[in-house]
C-alpha cells in the first residue's frame, strides 16, 4: 500500500495576518503544485480566514489546532466544527501534548473532539506520544497504546473513514532532541499495529502516521526512509518559509 507523504505545518501561537500572508507569497512561489507530498498549514484561528482564502484553489490544505465537539451553542471562546468547515478547513490537529498539558486535554475530551471532526468530515490529526519519564521507564508502548485505544473507543467504524495519527515524543518538541530513526520507526509500527486490531486492516495500511518533534530540512529525508514514517508534524521549522520547503522537497 503507497500512502502519499504528508507535511503539515502546526504554526502554534505564530504569524498574525500580515505575517501569514508574506509566509504564503513566499511558500507557494517554491511550490510546483505537484509535489510528491501534501502539503498542509495549520494557522491560528485568527488566520484560518485569510490563508484558507489565499491557498483556495492551490494544492495546499488547512487545518484548525483545535476543534470544539459542539456545533454550536453557549460555550464562550471556542469554535466548532462547522465553523471550521465552513472556512475550508480539510483537517484539525487534535490532542496535541501542549494541550494535553498546558490546556487540561484527557483521552475522553480528545476522543469528543474526533467524533465532532468526524462528523462534519474533518480529518483528525490525532497527536500522541510519551514523555521523557515514560520512555525511560519503558513505558513508550503502554502510554502511546492507551492514548490511541482511549481515543478511538467506540468510534469505529464510523467517524473513521479518514485518520492521520502523529507520533510526537513529547521531549522532543521544540526541544531540538529529534527521536532517532530507530525510535520513530518503532513506535509508528507499533501504532499501526494497533490500528490493525483496533480498527481494520484496511485502515490501518491507509492511515498516514507522521512524526513530529524537532523535525527539519536536515533530518527529514532519514525519517522519511523508515516503512512507517508517512510524514511530518512540524512546529519551530515551519515557520520559516525556507525551512519549510526544505522539508516539504526532503
Ligand atoms: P517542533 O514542534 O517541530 O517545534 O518540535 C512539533 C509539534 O509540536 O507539532
Amino acid at each position: 500500500m503507497t500512502r502519499r507523504p504528508l507535511i503539515a505545518a502546526n504554526w502554534k501561537m505564530h504569524q498574525t495576518v500580515p505575517e501569514a500572508l508574506t509566509f504564503l507569497d513566499h511558500l507557494l512561489a517554491d511550490l510546483s503544485g505537484d509535489e510528491e507530498a501534501e502539503v498542509v498549514i495549520a494557522p491560528p484561528f485568527t488566520a484560518l480566514e485569510a490563508v484558507g482564502r489565499r491557498l483556495d484553489g492551490t494544492s495546499v490544505q488547512v487545518a484548525a489546532q483545535n476543534v470544539y465537539w459542539e456545533d454550536q451553542g453557549a460555550f464562550t471562546g471556542e469554535v466548532s466544527p462547522l465553523m471550521l468547515k465552513q472556512l475550508g478547513c480539510r483537517y484539525v490537529i487534535i490532542g496535541h501534548s501542549e494541550r494535553r498539558q498546558l490546556f487540561g486535554e484527557t483521552d475522553e475530551t480528545v476522543r469528543r473532539r474526533l467524533r465532532a471532526a468526524g462528523r462534519h468530515e474533518l480529518t483528525p490529526i490525532l497527536c500522541v506520544g510519551e514523555t521523557k519519564e515514560d520512555r525511560e521507564a519503558g513505558r513508550t508502548d503502554d502510554v502511546i497504546t492507551g492514548q490511541i485505544s482511549r481515543a478511538l473507543e467506540g468510534l469505529y467504524p464510523d467517524p473513521l473513514r479518514e485518520l492521520v495519527v502523529a507520533y510526537e515524543p513529547v521531549w522532543a518538541i521544540g526541544t531540538g532532541l529529534t527521536a532517532t530513526v530507530d525510535q520513530a520507526q518503532e513506535a509508528q509500527a507499533h501504532l499501526r499495529l494497533l490500528l490493525a486490531r483496533i480498527t481494520d486492516k484496511g485502515l490501518a495500511n491507509r492511515t498516514r502516521i507522521l512524526y513530529g518533534g524537532s523535525v527539519k530540512p536536515e533530518n527529514i529525508l532519514a525519517l522519511m526512509a523508515m516503512p512507517d514514517v508517512d510524514g511530518a508534524l512540524v512546529g519551530g521549522a515551519s515557520l520559516s518559509a525556507d525551512s519549510f520547503t526544505g522539508i516539504i522537497h526532503f
